[in-house]
């Protein structure tokens, strides 16, 4: 992309309605914009990482054997009312009324609804194993929204559901997802970790939500600091190995990790008084075991191998996409701009051609462009007549982990400069050296 062409509406001041650095960063970027209360348009830049944390979060969901569909923004009412949880829902679910005076709502989350895809299709405990997902806009009518794209009021969301003949096998998909959400966030660069959580009203006993420890986030959270050393790396896991998924679970989860709900001083006490952590995060993700709490009353039951119906067992499991574009800001940034990890980086590398219209950097400028996007590189070319100090502070601010500058003085020497925006570690080699290293980065994310 050529800057000159692009549409990043940068803010030189700061905005004064941000108050933590990942809401005031995104709108200064131009990667979001208000269109009312807790609710935003999504302009190129935010949509382009929006879009690759997408991306990651179906390639781990499809390892793992989870099938993508899509189900609708818009619910009938019916449904929530025979599972019970039209009333209990509250003022969060925004309501609707169609022109028919029927009752529909904008979905908070999608347990019913699957529930009733499911019973209607599915007959035999011969299909089961199965687990739908989606990733679509949910509407939550939150009192406070704030922090951005944080806690928003429609946002976007991975949500999966498992349906299983028992419990046991059920413990199995809970397990499974756990592993494909520490990949995921690993992927990402992201640390978080899972915390034994409360299951609000989505039910049932068995939850863990996935923290990223923040100054700002919303929750407070107490920990072995042991937890923080775990990391999945690039283990091969065979996800139909229900002992390597549960020992992976019980790796990550037997360090003491939890949530202001369901913390516990004494237990917290056992824990050498060195590694004792207390800190705030961000929810990035929640998984569930809830069993037969929407089976049961909706009917959705299987023949068993004894010809006898019974009811599925369920989860569901959910990661904020859009929360995600906030906490990775949170988590990589300095008072310079946002600085992606690689495999989230909108753009991987920022082209500063130093003298626009100079005939010599301009045609290096070109032919790094050319041979990048060749590589599958993708490339924010500053092409503007802009002053070297703007070129500098939008490339920082935009946050591309790798900047080539471009300049008169250096390529008389034959060579430009590769800068990372992490370290601000320079070095001055040839286009193609820069190049060679680049794809040397950035393959195999
Ligand atoms: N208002 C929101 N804005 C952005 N992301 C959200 C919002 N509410 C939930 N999410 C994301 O969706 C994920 C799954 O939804 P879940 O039902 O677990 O949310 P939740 O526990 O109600 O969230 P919270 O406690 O933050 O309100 C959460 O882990 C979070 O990352
Ligand atoms: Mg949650």
């Amino acid at each position: 992309m050529r800057l000159s062409r692009y549409f990043m509406p940068v803010l030189k001041e700061t905005p004064a309605e941000a108050q933590i650095a990942s809401h005031r960063l995104m709108l200064r970027a131009g990667m979001i914009r208000q269109a009312s209360a807790g609710i935003y348009s999504w302009l190129p830049l935010g949509l382009k990482v929006l879009r690759r944390l997408e991306q990651i979060v179906h390639e781990e969901q499809q390892r793992a054997g989870h099938l993508p569909m899509l189900m609708p923004t818009i619910q009938s009412a019916d449904l929530w009312k025979e599972s019970g949880r039209y009333e209990d829902y509250g003022k969060e679910m925004l309501r609707i009324t169609d022109r028919h005076d029927r009752d529909m709502l904008y979905g908070p989350t999608n347990e019913e609804l699957i529930t009733d895809i499911f019973r209607r299709d599915v007959g035999s405990y011969k299909q089961l194993p199965l687990t739908l997902y989606h990733i679509q806009w949910k509407f939550r009518d939150e009192v406070r929204p704030r922090f951005g794209v944080m806690r928003g009021r429609e946002f976007l969301m991975k949500d999966g559901y498992n349906f299983d003949l028992t419990k046991e096998d059920a413990m199995h998909a809970y397990n499974r997802h756990m592993v494909t959400y520490l990949r995921t966030y690993e992927r990402m660069g992201l640390k978080a970790i899972p915390m034994r959580a409360d299951s609000g009203p989505i039910g049932g006993e068995n939850t863990h939500e996935f923290l990223v420890l923040a100054d700002t986030g919303e929750s407070e959270v107490f920990y072995d600091s042991a937890v923080t050393d775990l990391s999945l790396g690039a283990r091969d896991v065979d996800y139909d190995d229900v002992d390597q998924c549960r020992a992976i679970m019980q790796e990550f989860t037997t360090p003491y990790a939890r949530t202001d709900e369901t913390h516990d001083e004494a237990t917290f006490a056992e824990v050498p008084e060195d590694r004792r952590k207390t800190a705030r995060g961000i929810e990035v993700g929640q998984i569930f075991y809830f069993g037969t709490k929407y089976s049961e009353p909706m009917g959705a039951t299987v023949q068993g191998p004894d010809g006898k119906p019974v009811p599925v067992h369920m989860g569901s499991h959910g990661i904020g996409v859009s929360r995600l574009v906030g906490a990775l800001i949170e988590a990589n940034h300095d008072e310079n701009g946002i600085i992606w990890p690689e495999s989230v980086a909108p753009y991987g590398v920022s082209i500063v051609n130093l003298k626009q219209g100079n005939t010599d950097t301009d045609r290096v400028c070109e032919e790094l462009y050319a041979t990048l996007g060749k590589a599958g590189i993708e490339v924010l070319y500053d092409d503007r007549e802009e002053r070297a100090g703007t070129k500098f502070a939008t490339a920082d601010l935009m946050g591309a982990p790798w900047r080539i500058t471009v300049g008169p003085r250096g390529l008389k020497d034959g060579v430009v400069e590769l800068t990372s925006r992490r370290t601000g570690d320079a070095q001055t080699l040839d286009p193609q050296a820069a190049v060679e290293r680049l794809k040397d980065i950035f393959t195999g994310l």
